[in-house]
This record gives structure tokens, C-alpha cells and sequence, in this order.
């Protein structure tokens, strides 16, 4: 019989998940909530945001989805899947308990001292004054973040002193991220690479995906702020099965072993961000969700039928599972809007997406993107993901960057260099 499934969510995120869905053998119908121009055309947008949870629940109810998929970290933090539980409705993602782990950083950070797992040396203060005198003591580079969720941007990476002092009076004494900086993370600097590892979980077992790696600062040579990602590669090709295997016993598998003895069991995606130090790997953070752009590439690799194993994870039938991955590699390019992560303008005419759509090995994901009057225009910071995959990494890149070549609007900005250090090692 065919799965009728809906996918919560609106960003490219959502819509490699909806691209990857509709190739299933055993999918029926696909919605998305509330969607974008981009998940229009794999399947059917539904007028609901991903936080009015009473309505979603409805609209499953009423159209007897066999399996609802929840994309972002806010409705994950606010409990969507306990409350589609609770009413009986299939659904695929972890409870609020359990997300915890990336609504919280002061709990995520607790729950490793707890377990052992690797992370830069830290303390939690909710002080302004004590906060004040441990960064005077242990002087920059120091990284201080705001506890709660603030959209990726609650992280400031201090090289100085004055910059640590100024990021505290905002979180502190301005409150620029309101509740969420009632509580700050304060941390030891970690020097490394950066790469996403994602575990599929059902509660007791799990599956690792492919290392992948993000680039998540707006500038070149990893400068300027830190943005939601503007471009994804995977696998990583200097993360060996070895080092994998590391990560594995020592981040994954605890992580998710104390939180079955906290009481919540973790099914859906555990994504740790990583620093490859010197030291071995250590975790910066926890996501309870897919990355974006991570799962476009992801999305793009999978050779197993996604809806098999979302559906194994949401039951919790993962164990014996094997997850399959096409060979040669995948990357994105994130098309933003001039001036993202700051203010910038929406409502710019898109082009050349088709063209770009027809290189070989390319596949065009929709993030920031609505249609008004019948054409594209932006309406976000993330407006395009580019995604293509190669038999190496270097012609992944060399298709993906001629596709970027193709589509225009007023202000578009992109990183030239997304890939370049993996490819230089
Ligand atoms: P987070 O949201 O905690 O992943 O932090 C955002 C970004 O800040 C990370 O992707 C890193 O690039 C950087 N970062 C966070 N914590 C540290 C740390 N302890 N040392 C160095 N860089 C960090
Ligand atoms: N790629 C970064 C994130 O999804 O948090």
C-alpha cells in the first residue's frame, strides 16, 4: 500500500527530503508544511507553519498520514513529536526530552562531562559579573554562547579580550537573544577542522551516515560571521573508516546511551558538530535534526530508499539495518542574498534555474525562494541550494559552480571556495 507521508518544514532542508521521498517505490502522497516553490513540484504545499502544531496534527489526522517527518530544531524543541504521540499519529523525529540536547547547550554540555565524551573544557554561567571574571582569567581566544536556541547565530568566536567583554554585555546585559541568554556557555578556544557526522537513531540502535562537511562562516577562507551554512560536501575525503569508527564509540554511542538513561531515548538525527583536533575529535555542538545544507548532500548520495528508513527509525526497527550510498561525492553551494547573515533584501527576480538544472549531475534545492505573480523571487537569506554530484570531488565542484553561473538575481552571493581545503589535503 502507498505511504502518504508529510514533511514539516519549509527550507532546502525540506526539500531534498521531499525530492529524495518522492523517488520511493512506496510513496503516495507527499505534503509539505508549509513548503516552498521548490517542494510545489514534488508534491503538494499545505498553508501551515511548522510551529502550529494543533493544526498540523489535524491535517494528518483528517488526511491519514501514515508518517509525518519533522524537518527544524524549533517545533522538535517545542514538542511537536510528543504531541503527535500523544494523539496517536505516526511521526518521525525526537520527543522535546530528547532534543533537548540542542535546545539546551548547557544540558548538552552536562550530559557529556556525565558520559565522557570529548568537548572543549567549559563552565556555565548565568551571572554577568562571575561571567565576567572567568573570561578575565582565562584571557582569548575564548568562545562564549548564549545556552538557548538563537537561530546559529548565539556563538561568538572571541580572539580578543574586548570582543569576549562586548559578546557578554550583548547576551548579558543587552539581552539580544532574550531568554536564550539567561544562561552562557563560556569555553575553551578548540583549533581544527570542522566536520557534521549524522547518526539515524530509533531509540536504541543507530546507523552513521557518511562524514560531511559544512562551511559555515559568510567569508572566504572561513572569515566574517557565522551563517546557517553556505555550502555542504560529503563524504569528507581525509575522514577515514578509522577515525569514523572513533567518533563513533566515543561521541555517538554514549551521547546516546546517557540520554536513554536520562529517560529520552533519541530517535530521528543526532548531527554532533565536530573539531578534528589534535587531540582526537571533540564535539562544539549537538543537533537534534538533519543540517542544512548537510542533508542535501546526503539526500543526493542516499542509495537506500529514504522512506524505508525513516520509517524503520520511527518504529524502531533500525537494528540490522544497512543504509546504502552511492559512490563518488556530493556538494552544495548556497546562493544567499547580499548582505545575509545580516539585513538584507527580499523580493529580487530569480533566474536561469532550469538551465542550471540541466547540467550534468546537478539538482537545484529551493530555501529563500516564493513565487509572486507567477515568477521567482527571493525571500530569505538561504535563496538556492546548488547541489551536484561527481564521480571525485573536483568534478562535483566544477558542476556545481557552472550552475551557479546560470542563475542570477540582484545581489546573489556565494562562496568561491566551498570544498577547497578537502581538496588540497
Ligand atoms: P555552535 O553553534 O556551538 O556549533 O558554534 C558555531 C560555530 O562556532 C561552530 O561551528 C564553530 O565554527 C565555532 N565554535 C564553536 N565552539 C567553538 C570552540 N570551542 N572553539 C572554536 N570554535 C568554536
Ligand atoms: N549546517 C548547519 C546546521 O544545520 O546547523
Amino acid at each position: 500500500m502507498a505511504t502518504d507521508v508529510l514533511i514539516v518544514g519549509g527550507g532546502g532542508r525540506e526539500h531534498a527530503l521531499a525530492w529524495k521521498l518522492k523517488q520511493s517505490p512506496s510513496i503516495g502522497k507527499l505534503y509539505i508544511a508549509p513548503g516552498n516553490g521548490g517542494t510545489r513540484l514534488v508534491g503538494e504545499n499545505v498553508p501551515i507553519e511548522a510551529i502550529d502544531f494543533e493544526n498540523l496534527a489535524n491535517f494528518a489526522e483528517e488526511k491519514k498520514i501514515s508518517l509525518t517527518v519533522i524537518g527544524p530544531d524549533n517545533p522538535l524543541a517545542e514538542g511537536i513529536v510528543d504531541l503527535f504521540r500523544l494523539r496517536g499519529l505516526r511521526v518521525w523525529g525526537p520527543t522535546k526530552a530528547a532534543a533537548h540536547i540542542e535546545g539546551s547547550k548547557a544540558f548538552a554540555k552536562n550530559l557529556m562531562r556525565e558520559a565522557g565524551v570529548p568537548t572543549a573544557e567549559f563552565e556555565i554561567f548565568s551571572n554577568h559579573d562571575d561571567a565576567l571574571a572567568y573570561v578575565r582569567e582565562l584571557g582569548a581566544p575564548i568562545v562564549i554562547k548564549a545556552s538557548g536556541l538563537s537561530l546559529g547565530k548565539g556563538v561568538y568566536v572571541c580572539m580578543t579580550l574586548a570582543e569576549a567583554e562586548s559578546a557578554l554585555e550583548e547576551i548579558m546585559v543587552q539581552h539580544v537573544f532574550k531568554k536564550s541568554g539567561d544562561e552562557v556557555v563560556i569555553e575553551e578556544y578548540l583549533d581544527g577542522q570542522e566536520i557534521s557526522i549524522h547518526a539515524l537513531a530509533d531509540g536504541k540502535d543507530f546507523v552513521l551516515f557518511p562524514p560531511s562537511q559544512d562551511h559555515k562562516q559568510v567569508g572566504e577562507n572561513d572569515t566574517g560571521k557565522n551563517t546557517g551554512g553556505m555550502g555542504a560536501i560529503a563524504p569528507v575525503p581525509w575522514v577515514g573508516a578509522e577515525a569514523l569508527k572513533d567518533i563513533e564509540t566515543r561521541v555517538v554511542r554514549p551521547t546516546l546511551g546517557a540520554l536513554a538513561e536520562h529517560g529520552a531515548p533519541f530517535s530521528g538525527i543526532l548531527y554532533p558538530g565536530l573539531k578534528m583536533s589534535s587531540q582526537g575529535p571533540k564535539v562544539l555542538e549537538f543537533n537534534a535534526r538533519f543540517g542544512d545544507p548537510e542533508c542535501q548532500v546526503y539526500m543526493r548520495l542516499l542509495k537506500t530508499d529514504l522512506l524505508d528508513i525513516l520509517e524503520a527509525s520511527a518504529d524502531g526497527k533500525l537494528a540490522g539495518t544497512k543504509i546504502e550510498w552511492n559512490t563518488g561525492f556530493a556538494v552544495n553551494i548556497v546562493l544567499a542574498s547580499g548582505g545575509y547573515p545580516d539585513a538584507y533584501k527580499k523580493g529580487f527576480p530569480v533566474t536561469g534555474i532550469e538551465g542550471a538544472d540541466k547540467v550534468p549531475g546537478v539538482v537545484i534545492f529551493h530555501a529563500g525562494i516564493a513565487i509572486q505573480g507567477g515568477n521567482l523571487v527571493t525571500s530569505g537569506g538561504r535563496v538556492l541550494g546548488v547541489s551536484a554530484v561527481g564521480d571525485t570531488l573536483k568534478i562535483a565542484l566544477d558542476r556545481a559552480y557552472e550552475a551557479v553561473e546560470l542563475i542570477n538575481f540582484e545581489g546573489k552571493y556565494f562562496r568561491r571556495d566551498i570544498g577547497a581545503k578537502a581538496l588540497a589535503q
